[in-house]
C-alpha cells in the first residue's frame, strides 16, 4: 500500500516488528464504522461520488459480516487492521476501495478508531462497576445493623457496622466512576480529518463525520490529533486506580476468609480446592483481583514509558499504545466481574464479627467521651483515665463494660453508672450519628440516597 518508492520489499524481520494486526485487529469494528462516517462524508462533500461510496459502504458491511463470522485473517505483510479492511474492500468492490483513503491517513485514522474502541471500554467499565455498586448497597441494606470490628493498623479500633464498611467500598467505586465520566467527557473529540499531521486540501466536513460517530465535536488542532494518547492514559489511569480499590478490598476478602478471623465464608462458586490438603477453600479469585491490579498498574506504566519524550505528531512508537489498554480492559473487566459475584454471594459470620468487635476494648473511646460529655473534664484527661481503666481491664481479663463501677470509680469518681449506656458495642455503633458516621440510622441514610442515585 505503500511500496511506489521502494525497489525492495522490506525483510522479513521488518516485516515482523513493524506488523500489529495481531493484536490491532481487535480495532476492527471501530475501523470500519470509521470509514463509513469518513466515505460518507467525503460523498456529502463531493470529494467522492455516491455511487463509490455505496459501493464502500456495502462493501465494507462486507467484510464486517466476514470478520463476525470469522474473524480477522491475518496476513503480517499488511501490517495492521486499517490495511487488512482496506485491502479486503479493494478485493470485494475493485478500484472504488482506492478512494476509500483520500482526505486521511492512517495516524487519524488510528487516533480515531482507538477513541472510540476506549470509549467503548469506558463505557463497559462504567456499567460493569454500576452492578457492583449495586451488589454492595443491597449487602448494606442487608447488614446497617451488624456489627464488626472497624480497625486502624488492623488492630481493633471501634466497632462500626458491616453495612457501614461495605459503603466504604461503594464509595471508592462512586469515585472510579466519576473519574471514567469524566475521562470520557474529555475525550469525546474526533481526530479524524487531521490527516497525517497538517490537516488536508480537501473541502472535508469534520465536524459532520465526528456527529456520525457519537463525539461531540471534531478536535481542534491536527498535529495534536494524530499525537494525542491522553485518552488511553486517563482510561489507563482510572483503571489502575480503580484496580487498586478491587485490590484492596479483595485483600479484605481474603483476611476475612482466613480462619483465624473467620468473619466470611466464600461461596464454592469464588472459592477452589488444593490439591494436597482436602480441607482447603482458598480465595484464589480475591488473589487474582489482587495480583491482575498489579498489571493493570504496569500497563498504565507502559503507556507514559512509551508516550514520554515523543516529540510532535505521530511516531511509530505510539503503535505500542493499545496492547496495555487491552491487556486493562480484559484485566479490569474479570476483577470487576469476580467482586461483583464475591460481593453478592459472601456470608457473613455476623456473630463471628460481633464477637471480635466485643475485642480489644474498642468502646474505650466512648469511655473518654462520655466523661467529656457527662463530667466536663477535658478530653486528653478523660483519655488518660480511660488508658487506665484499659489496663485494668485488660489486668483483670474482663472487657471494659464488665469492669465493675467501684473499681472504674477508684480510677476516677466523677464517673457513674450511666457509663454503661455508652461501652457496649450497640451503644457505640449507635451513637455515632454525625454525616458519614457508622450509626445504622445514618448508614441507611447513606444507602438511601446511594440507591437514588442508582436508580434502584
Ligand atoms: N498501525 C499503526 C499504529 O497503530 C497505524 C498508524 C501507522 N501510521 C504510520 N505513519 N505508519 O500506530
Amino acid at each position: 500500500m505503500w511500496g511506489g518508492r521502494f525497489a525492495e520489499g522490506p525483510s522479513a524481520l521488518m516485516r515482523e516488528i513493524n506488523a500489529s494486526i495481531a493484536f490491532d485487529k481487535r480495532l476492527w469494528r471501530q475501523d470500519i464504522a470509521a470509514s463509513k462516517a469518513h466515505a460518507a462524508m467525503l460523498a456529502v462533500r463531493g470529494i467522492i461520488t455516491q455511487e463509490d461510496a455505496d459501493a464502500i459502504e456495502e462493501g465494507l458491511d462486507r467484510v464486517a459480516d466476514e470478520y463476525e463470522a470469522s474473524g480477522v485473517p491475518e496476513n503480517a505483510s499488511l501490517e495492521d487492521i486499517h490495511m487488512h479492511v482496506e485491502h479486503r474492500l479493494a478485493e470485494l468492490i475493485g478500484p472504488a476501495a482506492g478512494r476509500l483513503h483520500t482526505a486521511r491517513s492512517r495516524n487519524d485514522q488510528v487516533a480515531t478508531d482507538f477513541r472510540l474502541w476506549v470509549r467503548e471500554a469506558m463505557d463497559d467499565a462504567l456499567d460493569a462497576l454500576a452492578a457492583l455498586q449495586r451488589a454492595l448497597v443491597a449487602r448494606a441494606e442487608e447488614h446497617a445493623e451488624s456489627i464488626m470490628p472497624g480497625f486502624t493498623h488492623l488492630q481493633v479500633a471501634q466497632p462500626v457496622t458491616l453495612g457501614h464498611h461495605l459503603m466504604a467500598w461503594y464509595e471508592m467505586i462512586r469515585r472510579d466512576r466519576s473519574r471514567l465520566e469524566d475521562a470520557r467527557k474529555r475525550m469525546n473529540e474526533s481526530p479524524l480529518g487531521a490527516a497525517a499531521l497538517a490537516g488536508t486540501s480537501f473541502p472535508i466536513d469534520r465536524e459532520a463525520a465526528a456527529l456520525a460517530l457519537g463525539f461531540d465535536k471534531a478536535t481542534a488542532n491536527s498535529l495534536d490529533s494524530v499525537s494525542d494518547r491522553d485518552f488511553a492514559l486517563d482510561y489507563l489511569m482510572a483503571a489502575t486506580q480503580c484496580a487498586l480499590h478491587l485490590s484492596r478490598m479483595a485483600e479484605e476478602f481474603i483476611i476475612w476468609a482466613s480462619q483465624p478471623f473467620s468473619f466470611i465464608a466464600l461461596h464454592d462458586a469464588y472459592s477452589t480446592g488444593s490439591s494436597i490438603m482436602p480441607q482447603k477453600r482458598n480465595p484464589d479469585a480475591a488473589e487474582l483481583v489482587r495480583g491482575h491490579s498489579g498489571r493493570v498498574a504496569g500497563a498504565m506504566t507502559a503507556l507514559v514509558m512509551t508516550m514520554k519524550g515523543l516529540p510532535l505528531a505521530y511516531s511509530k512508537d505510539m503503535q505500542d499504545d493499545k496492547q496495555p489498554v487491552f491487556e486493562a480492559h480484559d484485566l479490569l473487566a474479570l476483577s470487576i466481574a469476580a467482586m461483583t459475584g464475591m460481593v453478592e454471594t459472601t456470608t457473613f459470620n455476623t456473630d463471628r464479627m460481633r464477637a471480635a468487635a466485643e475485642q480489644g476494648h474498642s468502646t474505650a473511646t466512648d469511655l473518654a467521651d462520655w466523661l467529656v460529655r457527662a463530667a466536663n473534664v477535658p478530653f486528653r484527661e478523660a483519655h488518660h483515665i480511660t488508658g487506665r481503666a484499659v489496663k485494668l481491664a485488660e489486668d483483670r481479663g474482663l472487657p471494659l463494660w464488665e469492669l465493675p463501677l467501684e473499681a472504674l470509680r477508684d480510677i476516677d469518681p466523677r464517673i457513674d453508672q450511666s457509663v454503661f449506656d455508652v461501652l457496649s458495642v450497640d451503644a457505640s455503633v449507635r451513637s455515632r450519628t454525625s454525616h458519614g458516621g457508622t450509626a445504622p440510622a445514618e448508614v441507611r441514610a447513606r444507602i438511601k440516597e446511594a440507591k437514588k442515585a442508582l436508580g434502584v
